[in-house]
């Protein structure tokens, strides 16, 4: 789900609407807002993707207090408990309606705390887990504000939503003046006590945190809840405070000037500042128009990060194109050349600056454990081959979701690298805390600077692909191929055995992929022509070998997402073994052939593999090399791509394949962006 928070000067209304609109990618089941105006809480939420609400807002009169109010939460949900109606999108409201909650994540102790406010006498109006905060957060809000009702019971016997208003203000210190100023732009970090930035980074202190209102409220609250979440909260008792607060869900802050931000990830907040504070796990964060100020769920003051991020809004937007993907297809040059930038020195060695493990540590690994979901698996899979190849380190490549619950043998000489562009996929980051919990040393590949992943690993290589929005991951994915074949070669050349001679070698050719991948890009015509022609088609099979194989996995991940289609890749020394079953009468088979120069043996049993599909009627497109003249008298179309070594070739073969499920989604006419179902960043297990 993504999740935004403003307080400032501006509409809340329009700077939640936008943030939202740069977070849809995160999930786009349902929309909402609520913002505190005239004295009451207004929220506005409608089922189906963020338009249906805005068109809902646009409705209102201009008059209407929730145009002109200040300070609001918005939410766009991926669902997890209930199905995506108006009723079960967020914010949801408490019985009283002064809080409001937004809520990303999934509260594994729900039903408890459900039963146990409607033994109280709430009536919960959804099905989400996610309604219980907003009743929890007033009964507490009732708890503190009237002593009466006892301590130690966070729901009242009157029941939440009878206690009268808090009165509780913004928390002490924040937007004050203090002498404790000056640290401007450095990191703001206190471990003794709670910081509050001025408008100018400059760090107050908050020497007394507030036992009532919603900060303490929702301290409170967040102590009784297990699971993971981001939780967002407005109260009617203070207007121009929004608070928020985590655990194993992403939650950023955004430092403006008279203006402040919270949100899932900074693009939500990219075009207002660049300015961004990280949060730890299990803290709280207060935002008014003057500061804000981080504690932890015990109310002590939490260590935080803060931040300047590079990539500006305009990476963001769509740039001429038709779709985010096929920007970010046709941003994948520039990709590859970036996430190389830097790391390779014209000695043909390789620098990898971020990895804080030292050359001793990675000369003592004697095994390698690749963990990641999705696309970033299938970037896993062909670094197995690279890496085994160069390292000679056996490496095992596992869903995230898998190697969690088996019971994987590993130690202090495992190297586990941990895959994924955003940094927040959940089943990625239990399956390294599940390595570290075993002594293993944690790597992380991925594209979100400061995210949960890198944060929690012991070192980390970015790629640098910028933003990605498209919920199918395109130049993410070749970035993450570029990486992975950075960590192998750096291994191998710290190692010094025999496969570093090759080093050098491979390093000259990775320089020349960014132009490579141009040259593929400029002949997609013809295969937007056969995307066309495959519209209709019921199933489609694609078949590869050696590092062909999971670019045929990768292909056929993308059509499904995009088109709905039934679509499946298999290793082609498999098909005998079952899969060519399925073919039937013209059957697209798209087949990923292996360079003949490098791998003559495995090009010719692709060739064979080829003629036993078209013998039963599959109607072939061949990914060959420029030059391969011997596959196309087997194949219906060949798409030829530029000579490349082996274990290179996913960079390039990958790339027509992302513009035929492209393409075949859009004659179908689907979203191609957003996909139904689907998620960019699942941060829930
Ligand atoms: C989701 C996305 C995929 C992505 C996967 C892993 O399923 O739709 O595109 O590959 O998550 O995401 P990550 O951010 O960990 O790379």
């Amino acid at each position: 789900c993504g999740i935004v928070g403003y307080v400032g000067a501006g509409s809340a209304c329009t700077v939640v609407v936008d943030g939202l609109r740069r977070l849809e990618y995160r999930g786009y089941d349902s929309a909402g807002v609520a913002v505190v105006a005239d004295d009451e809480v207004r929220v506005v939420k409608r089922a189906g993707k963020l338009t249906n609400l805005t068109k809902a807002l646009a409705e209102l009169p201009p008059t209407d207090p929730l145009c002109a109010a200040t300070s609001g939460i918005g939410h766009t949900r991926w669902a997890t408990h209930g199905a995506p109606t108006d009723r079960n999108a967020h914010p949801h409201a408490s019985a009283d309606g002064r809080v409001a909650v937004i809520h990303n994540g999934i509260i594994e102790n729900f039903a408890r705390l459900r039963d146990e406010l409607e033994a109280a006498g709430v009536e919960l109006a959804s099905d989400t887990d996610s309604e219980v905060v907003a009743h929890l957060l007033a009964a507490e809000l009732a708890r503190t504000a009237v002593p009466a009702g006892g301590p130690g019971s966070a729901v009242p016997a009157g029941g939440p939503g009878t206690g009268a208003p808090s009165g509780a203000g913004i928390p002490a210190g924040l937007g004050r003046a203090s002498a404790a100023g000056g640290v401007g732009g450095a990191e703001v970090a206190g471990p003794t006590s709670a910081e509050v930035a001025g408008p100018a980074g400059a760090v107050l202190v908050d020497d007394a945190p507030t036992g009532t209102g919603l900060v303490a409220a929702m301290r409170t609250v967040c102590a009784r809840l297990t699971g993971a979440f981001t939780l967002l909260a407005v109260s009617v008792d203070e207007p121009g405070l929004v608070v928020g607060a985590r655990r194993n869900s992403p939650l950023v802050v955004g430092v403006g000037s008279g203006e402040y931000f919270l949100a899932s990830d900074v693009a939500a907040f990219i075009e207002h500042t660049r300015d961004a504070v990280e949060l730890g796990q299990d803290q709280v964060v207060a935002i008014t128009a003057d500061g804000y100020q981080v504690t932890d769920f015990a109310g002590a003051p939490a260590p935080t990060h803060r931040y300047h991020v590079e990539w500006d809004a305009s990476a963001a937007e769509k740039g001429g194109y038709d779709y985010f993907m096929l920007k970010e297809i046709a941003e994948q040059p520039k990709a590859v050349a970036d996430t190389l930038r830097g790391r390779l020195t014209e000695a043909g060695e390789i620098t990898l600056d971020e990895v804080r493990l030292s050359d001793q540590d990675l000369r003592d690994v004697d095994k390698i454990f690749i963990v990641a979901c999705g696309t970033a698996y299938h970037a896993g899979l062909v670094a197995k081959y690279a890496i085994e190849h160069w390292t000679r380190i056996p490496c095992e490549v596992e869903l995230a979701s898998e190697f969690r619950y088996r019971d994987p043998v590993l130690d202090r000489s495992t190297l586990v690298v941990a895959i994924s562009q955003s940094g927040e996929t959940m089943d990625t980051i239990m399956a390294l805390r599940h390595a570290k919990v075993q002594k293993a040393r944690v790597l992380a590949i991925s594209n979100t600077n400061g995210s949960t992943i890198p944060r929690e690993s012991d070192a980390v290589l970015y790629t640098h692909a910028g933003p990605e929005v498209a919920v199918a991951s395109t130049k993410a994915f070749l970035t993450q191929l570029v990486a992975c074949y950075l960590v192998g070669l750096h291994l191998a050349q710290v190692r010094g055995i025999k496969y570093a001679d090759e080093v050098g070698a491979v390093v000259a050719q990775l320089q020349a992929m960014p132009a490579k991948v141009d040259e593929v890009l400029a002949t997609m015509e013809p295969v937007r022509e056969l995307g066309r022609s495959l519209g209709a088609a019921r199933s489609v099979l694609f078949i590869g070998r050696h590092v062909g194989y999971p670019v045929a996995l990768e292909g056929a991940l993308k059509l499904k997402e995009l088109a709905y289609m039934h679509a499946e890749g298999f290793a082609a020394g498999e098909l005998k073994h079952g899969p060519i079953a399925l073919i039937d009468n013209g059957t697209p088979v798209i087949c990923v052939l292996p360079s003949p120069r490098g791998r003559a043996v495995l090009h010719d049993k692709m060739i064979s593999n080829i003629q036993e599909v078209r013998a039963r009627g599959a109607r072939v497109v061949a990914i060959a090399e420029e030059g391969d003249t011997a596959v196309a008298p087997h194949a219906d179309h060949v798409v030829y791509v530029p000579r490349t070594p082996t274990l290179l070739a996913p960079l390039v073969t990958t790339v027509p394949l992302q513009v035929l499920a492209a393409e075949i989604a859009a004659t179908r006419g689907h979203d191609v962006d957003q996909p139904r179902n689907l998620a960019k960043s699942v941060t829930v297990e």
